[in-house]
């Protein structure tokens, strides 16, 4: 007779198709041609292309190519419908939201089976997955639109969102974008991806459904070209994107001085790390999540394996039998694991991709057969590559795992973090103290403790360096999406005293104030210094004009000092701040008389500026302990920690106006929250902050964390913003340098908080609080499953 295993070992694989028949009915229902989705209601097709299932290369429909009058009636739409959307009470917006989750929910199977034919991801992926989480979405933002009043009181909505997402995850990253957008009250112009627009379109269907006022969503459609149409579009406030790096570096660079908001998820390499100590069972099967989950294409697969040298041959033999297992074929069968990529073209690029950086490693793929059409590429495992090759750094973005191994954990966080990315990673270790112990120190926005790619809508998802900026989910990505309730009149502009003294020779007598940097008075490196006249136009002093080089040093210095200030725990950065308090009030007349004669500020209102200050230490050196996370409620057992992290080496254009408070204002919450920070002191009176210098250096802050450079804003600002180790660019200058600062962010994709030289009311609310906590901090999420 045969045994079970036998039989299992011998039994034919019978398919089991999910019917496409609803689907392909909804779509001959609309005529198979589409027209865009504007102000509620469907115009008819214009010029149109094919949209594909890539799993047979049949056409499944006819899509417009959105052109510029498209795009203008969309965004016109969008502008009509926001104040009346915005006017509505959170709980009717809730309402909304609540209906959209559940028509989502109620047209679960056509929205999956359509997702399956348009995008070729198993149908077990997007029915278990993509269309639940997406329902998910607008729940839990009805529930956001419901307490936003009560829980972040004097904010207000952006206004038009431009939202650009890819074909990866279709329906979902369209809720990722959509549900918070409305939540906050702003309304949408959306492009789906040119070779996934399907989900979109029934989306708007869904929305024309439940009676969603008309111009609050619209779909236009097309490729990159209508991307940049939205992204240029003036009637556009605000512009979320998904997508490769690449584009949005690009759309970084449209934006800038714009005035814009922006928030990028990009590209990732995602670091796969796995501890000796590991459950090797799990770790094998959570990587099959982690990089062959829809096709390897997927922005935080984890597609770079890191395993320790003890078990790397054990694990990796038992990854390759488990390749040998997936079953790779109609993303339709429920029981496939593995579909078709999205189209040819990626599958091709893949392809080329693997065979160039073949060489360095050893390939392995399953001899698994694939279908004889449609778009199929085999699981492939690279291993035996070195950190510094290119299959090691590029995003493959296809179901391509490469490999190293590590000895020490020091050495699994270095290789962890060797990338230019920084969007998602995940440890494996059965000690919970090497797996959250590692966690928090891996360059990511989102860390799985022995798991991957889990998502909710309460955690924040988003990344760190070229990964992009800005979190989706959670009340952090609700925050992308409103902006502080200004008051209705703005204040005057600072206009700088006129006088622009020719730079001279540093004094031979060496009278000119040095720059503050590493914690040592430095000269000027150009050998330069200007004169600095008081409000009565006395000679005040001499001033160092600072150049790139001493930008530079000053980087180089904060970058030393940052990683032990942050490790440095909450309470001891408080003690420095007061202490830093203690001995600016000791010289608090001789800081008012400075200011009094630099600025003309009356005696009393110098003396309220020091006073302020003070204030201002006392409030950050107090958020030092207390800026704290949250413990997210996701739908699993375990937990999702959202810790606030510094963003690490900031650069900052000080405000001329207030020469001590508006320096102690950026420094203050900047170093409070673990930051290291180049300060650009004010202008025309930097000789409020070359004093401060001898009040740090008295005050126990360790050489680096603070550095203070004195020139002109223009110039210094150009070299920080290009700088490729600098984090975070602010700028508060009265000159209008946003523009520049955030054409040169894009070079890494730093994060720029930018005025466009309007000036803020530093002793006011506006001068403090969480708007600056928010600016000097990104949320790590870390999600720990448990179970015993
Ligand atoms: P893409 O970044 O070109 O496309 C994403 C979206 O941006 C699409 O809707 C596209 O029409 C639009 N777009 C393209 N150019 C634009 C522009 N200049 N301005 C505004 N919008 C524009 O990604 P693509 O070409 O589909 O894929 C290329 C590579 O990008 C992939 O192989 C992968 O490496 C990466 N990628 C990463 C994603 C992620 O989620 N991180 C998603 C999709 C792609």
């Amino acid at each position: 007779g045969m045994s079970v295993s036998d039989l299992m070992d011998s039994m034919e694989y019978g398919p089991a198709p999910e019917s496409a028949a609803e689907a392909l009915a909804w779509l001959v229902d609309r005529g198979d041609r589409f027209g865009q989705f504007i102000d509620g209601g469907f115009t008819s097709p214009g010029e149109t292309f094919d949209s594909k299932n890539p799993a047979t290369g049949e056409v499944l429909a006819l899509i417009t190519q959105a052109n510029a009058a498209d795009v203008d009636a969309a965004v016109e739409a969008a502008r009509k419908a926001q104040p009346k959307w915005a006017r509505l009470s959170g709980h009717q917006r809730a309402r909304h939201l609540y209906a959209l989750a559940r028509q989502i929910q109620k047209h679960a199977r056509l929205l999956a089976v359509l997702e399956t034919l348009d995008n070729g991801k198993p149908i077990r992926e997007s029915r278990d997955i993509d269309v639940p989480l997406a329902a998910r979405h607008f729940y839990y933002h009805a529930g956001l639109a419901q307490l936003l009043e009560d829980e972040r009181p004097g904010h207000a909505p952006v206004g038009v969102c431009g939202q650009i997402i890819p074909w990866n995850f279709p329906v979902l990253m369209l809720a990722w974008k959509i549900a918070p957008a409305l939540a906050a009250g702003n309304t949408v112009v959306l492009k789906p991806a040119e070779w996934t627009s399907l989900t979109a379109l029934m989306f708007a269907d869904i929305c024309a459904q439940v009676g969603l006022p008309k111009g609050v969503v619209n779909i236009v459609t097309g490729d990159g070209a209508v991307g940049e149409m939205i992204v240029a579009h003036p009637g556009v406030d605000k512009i979320a994107f998904t997508g490769s790096t690449e584009v949005g570096r690009k759309i970084r660079a449209a934006t800038a001085g714009t005035g814009k908001r922006l928030s990028l998820e990009l590209g990732g390499k995602s670091p796969y790390v796995v501890f000796e100590d590991a459950d090797l069972d799990s770790a094998v099967e959570g990587l099959v999540d982690a990089i062959w989950f829809n096709q390897g294409q997927v922005c935080c697969a984890g597609s770079r394996l890191i395993v320790q040298e003890g078990v790397a041959e054990a694990f990796l033999d038992r990854l390759k039998a488990r390749m040998a297992g997936l079953r790779i074929g109609d993303p339709l069968d429920k029981c496939i694991d593995i579909g078709a990529m999205v189209d040819p073209a990626q599958r091709d690029r893949v392809a080329a991709m693997v065979a160039e950086g073949a060489a360095e490693g050893t390939v392995y793929q399953p001899d698994t057969a694939l279908p004889d059409r449609g778009c199929y590429f085999p699981p492939t495992l690279i291993s035996g590559l070195s950190s510094a090759s290119a299959l090691m750094q590029e995003e493959i973005f296809g179901p391509v795992l490469v490999s190293t191994t590590f000895r020490t954990p020091g050495e699994a966080v270095q290789l962890a973090n060797d990338t230019r990315y920084g969007l998602a990673a995940s440890v494996w270790s059965e000690s919970i103290n090497v797996a959250l112990d590692i966690a928090p120190r891996l360059a990511a926005g989102v860390i799985w403790v022995n798991g991957s790619n889990m998502f909710d809508a309460a955690a924040g998802f988003g990344g760190l360096r070229e990964s992009g900026f800005g979190r989706e989910g959670g009340w952090e990505g609700l925050m992308e999406y409103l902006g502080p309730e200004r008051a209705a009149k703005a204040l005057k502009p600072y206009a700088r005293p006129d006088r622009a003294p020719e730079p001279e020779p540093a004094d031979p007598l060496d009278r000119t104030a040095k720059m503050y940097i590493g914690g040592k008075q430095a000269r000027p490196d150009s050998g330069y210094s200007r004169a600095v006249h008081g409000a009565r136009g006395g000679l005040a002093g001499h001033a160092g004009l600072g150049n790139r080089k001493d930008i530079r040093n000053a980087v180089e210095a904060a970058r030393k000092a940052q990683g032990p200030w942050a490790a440095a725990s909450g309470h001891n950065r408080a003690q420095v701040m007061y202490y830093i308090a203690e001995n600016l009030s000791a010289r608090a007349e001789e800081f008012a008389a400075r200011i009094s004669a630099l600025t003309g500020a009356q005696k009393t209102s110098a003396k309220a500026e020091v006073e302020q200050s003070l204030d201002r230490l006392f409030t950050y050196a107090a958020w030092a302990d207390k800026y704290d996370g949250q413990i997210k409620g996701v739908p699993l057992r375990g937990t999702a920690l959202a810790m606030n992290a510094p963003v690490g080496v900031i650069g900052a254009l000080c405000p001329d106006e207030a020469p001590l408070l508006g320096l102690v204002s950026v420094m203050a919450p900047a170093i409070a929250m673990g930051n290291a920070c180049v300060l650009v002191a004010s202008e025309p009176h930097p000789l409020a902050a070359t004093d401060f210098y001898q009040v740090l250096d008295t005050s126990d802050v360790p050489g680096g964390v603070v550095n203070i450079v004195t020139g002109p804003h223009a110039p210094l600002a150009a070299t920080l913003a290009a700088h490729m180790d600098v984090d975070a660019v602010w700028s508060f200058s009265s000159s209008d340098i946003s523009g520049e600062i955030e054409q040169a962010a894009a070079g890494n994709l730093k994060r720029s908080w930018v005025n466009h030289g309007k000036a803020r009311d530093w002793a006011g609310p506006e001068g403090a609080g969480r708007e600056f906590l928010r600016a000097a901090t990104e949320v790590k999420t870390v999600w720990i499953p448990w179970g015993a």
